[in-house]
C-alpha cells in the first residue's frame, strides 16, 4: 500500500524558540544569573544563544526555506522590562521588526508571553511565589499586546506551568533551585490566576484597537503516565496521582470560572512508566534519545484523543521535538509523531497546525548549548553562529511543501520507515 498521509488545506507547519533559549546579548534574567553559578551542565550561558536578536532574518529566510506557513517566537520580559519601574521601547520596536520580516515572509507569528525566563528584579522579589506577580505580569502583557498585537496571530501566555514550577520549585533544576512542595503548588495558583488574567485583558485589547478576536492558549506539557506493574494497585495509584500533579492540575484551575482557551497548546515529548511511591522509569522495549527520554510517539495520539475530547478547543502542536546531536533520531522521530497526528485527525481530533521544537539547535534548559535539538544546525564556535540545514530540516521542508507525509519523501530520507 503507498504511503500517503495528508493533511487537510491550510493545515499549518511550523516549528518554535523560546526568546532566551535564541536571542543572546541579555543579562537581565534569571538564566543568565544561573548559567554564571555553573548550574548548567555543559558550562554554556544563555548570553551566547544563538544571536537570534542579530540574525533574525537570516532566520526567518531559513524557515521560509523549510516552507513554515507559521513559527513560534517568544518575548524576553526582562528586555522589556529591564528594571521594575521601565519599559524600553526600542526592544519592542525590534520585536516588531522581527514580526514583520515574518509576515514579509508569509509566516504567522504565534508569540509566547511568558517562557521560563524572568526579569531579575522580579526574582529578586520573590518571581512567581510572590504575591505582586500577577499584577506586574498582567502589566507587562499589556505593553506587550498593545505594542505588538497587530502583527500576532496566536498568543500563548505561559509555557508550560507545570514544568516551570516543578523545575524551579520542586527540583531545583531552574532558578531559583528551590526544593518546596509549598512553594511549586503556589506558582501554580499564580500562574494560573496570571493566565486567566491575561486571557481577558488580551481580549479587551483586541476589542479597543478593533483587531477581531484574538487567539489566546497556554502551551501545555502533557505527558502519558502508566504503571510500571500494572498488576500492582499501589503502582496504578501513582500514576494517578503523577498525572492529576502534571497533566491536570493547572488545567483544572484555570477552567473553573469559565473556559479561557481558545486554542489548545500541547508540548508533547513522552511518557513515563510510575513505580510506587512516585518513581518515573523509562519503558525497556522504547529507543531513547540523548537525554535518555523515551522516544514513544503513540503517547501523542493517546493525549490528544483523551485532551481534545475533554476540552474540545483547537490544538496547535506547541512543541515536538528530541534532542540528538548528530541529527541520526530525528527524521524517522518526525515522521512517527506526525503520523500519529495524522491518525488522531482521523479520528476527530481538531489539529491546527504542528511546531517542531525546536527551529534552530539553541540553548538547552539544563544542558546548555551542546545538546541540540534543532532542524537546522548551529555552529556554536563560529564567530557568526553559522546556521546549516540539517537532513530532518530538508525532510520537514519537503513535508510542509507536500502537505503531508508522501511515498517519496520517505524514499528519500528513511527509506526503511513504516508507520
Ligand atoms: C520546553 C523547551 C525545551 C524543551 C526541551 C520543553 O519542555 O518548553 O523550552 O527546550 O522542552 O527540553
Amino acid at each position: 500500500m503507498a504511503i500517503q498521509y495528508s493533511f487537510p488545506e491550510g493545515f499549518l507547519w511550523g516549528s518554535g524558540s523560546s526568546a532566551f533559549q535564541v536571542e543572546g546579548e541579555c543579562r537581565n534574567h534569571d538564566f543568565y544569573d544561573w548559567a554564571l553559578q555553573g548550574k548548567i551542565k555543559d558550562g554554556t550561558n544563555p548570553v551566547d544563544a544563538v544571536h537570534f536578536w542579530k540574525y533574525f532574518k537570516k532566520d526567518i529566510g531559513l524557515m521560509k526555506k523549510m516552507n513554515h506557513s507559521t513559527a513560534r517566537i517568544g518575548l524576553e520580559w526582562a528586555r522589556i522590562e529591564p528594571d521594575k519601574w521601565a519599559c524600553d521601547d526600542s526592544v519592542l520596536d525590534h520585536y516588531r521588526e522581527i514580526l514583520k520580516e515574518m509576515k514579509a515572509q508569509g509566516i504567522s507569528p504565534m508569540v509566547t508571553l511568558h517562557h521560563f525566563s524572568n526579569p531579575m528584579w522580579l526574582s529578586s522579589q520573590g518571581g512567581w511565589t510572590s504575591p505582586k506577580v500577577v499584577k506586574y505580569y498582567i502589566r507587562f502583557v499589556k505593553k506587550a499586546v498593545r505594542y505588538l498585537g497587530d502583527l500576532v496571530d496566536v498568543w500563548i501566555t505561559i509555557n508550560e506551568p507545570s514544568v516551570y514550577a516543578t523545575a524551579a520549585y520542586l527540583f531545583g533544576e531552574f532558578p531559583p533551585g528551590k526544593k518546596s512542595v509549598r512553594k511549586t503548588f503556589r506558582v501554580m495558583k499564580n500562574m494560573a490566576d496570571a493566565h486567566v488574567a491575561a486571557y481577558h485583558v488580551i481580549h479587551e485589547i483586541y476589542t479597543q484597537k478593533l483587531w477581531g478576536t484574538p487567539k489566546v492558549g497556554i502551551a501545555k506539557h502533557l505527558r502519558t503516565f502508566d504503571p510500571y506493574n500494572t498488576k500492582n494497585p499501589l503502582d496504578h495509584l501513582s500514576a494517578r496521582l503523577a498525572k492529576r500533579y502534571f497533566n491536570d492540575y493547572f488545567l483544572k484551575r484555570i477552567n473553573r470560572k469559565s473556559n479561557t482557551l481558545d486554542i489548545f497548546g500541547l508540548n508533547y515529548y513522552s511518557g513515563d512508566l510510575v513505580k510506587f511511591p512516585l518513581k518515573l522509569l523509562g519503558r525497556q522495549n522504547l529507543p531513547k534519545n540523548k537525554l535518555g527520554w523515551d522516544i514513544y510517539p503513540e503517547g501523542l495520539y493517546r493525549i490528544l484523543d483523551e485532551y481534545y475530547f475533554r476540552y474540545g478547543c483547537p490544538v496547535y502542536i506547541t512543541e515536538n521535538g528530541t534532542c540528538d546531536d548528530n541529527d541520526e533520531l530525528r527524521p524517522s522521530f518526525i515522521l512517527d509523531h506526525v503520523y500519529q497526528l495524522h491518525r488522531a485527525m482521523e479520528h476527530g481530533v481538531d489539529i491546527a497546525g504542528y511546531y517542531h521544537w525546536s527551529t534552530l539547535d539553541n540553548f538547552e534548559l539544563v544542558d546548555g548549548l551542546m545538546s541540540r535539538f534543532g532542524l537546522v544546525h548551529v555552529d556554536h564556535e563560529h564567530p557568526e553562529r553559522k546556521r546549516t540545514l540539517k537532513t530532518s530540516g530538508k525532510m520537514y521542508a519537503d513535508i510542509a511543501g507536500s502537505n503531508g507525509i508522501t511515498e517519496k519523501i520517505v524514499e528519500d530520507y528513511v527509506p526503511e520507515w513504516r508507520p
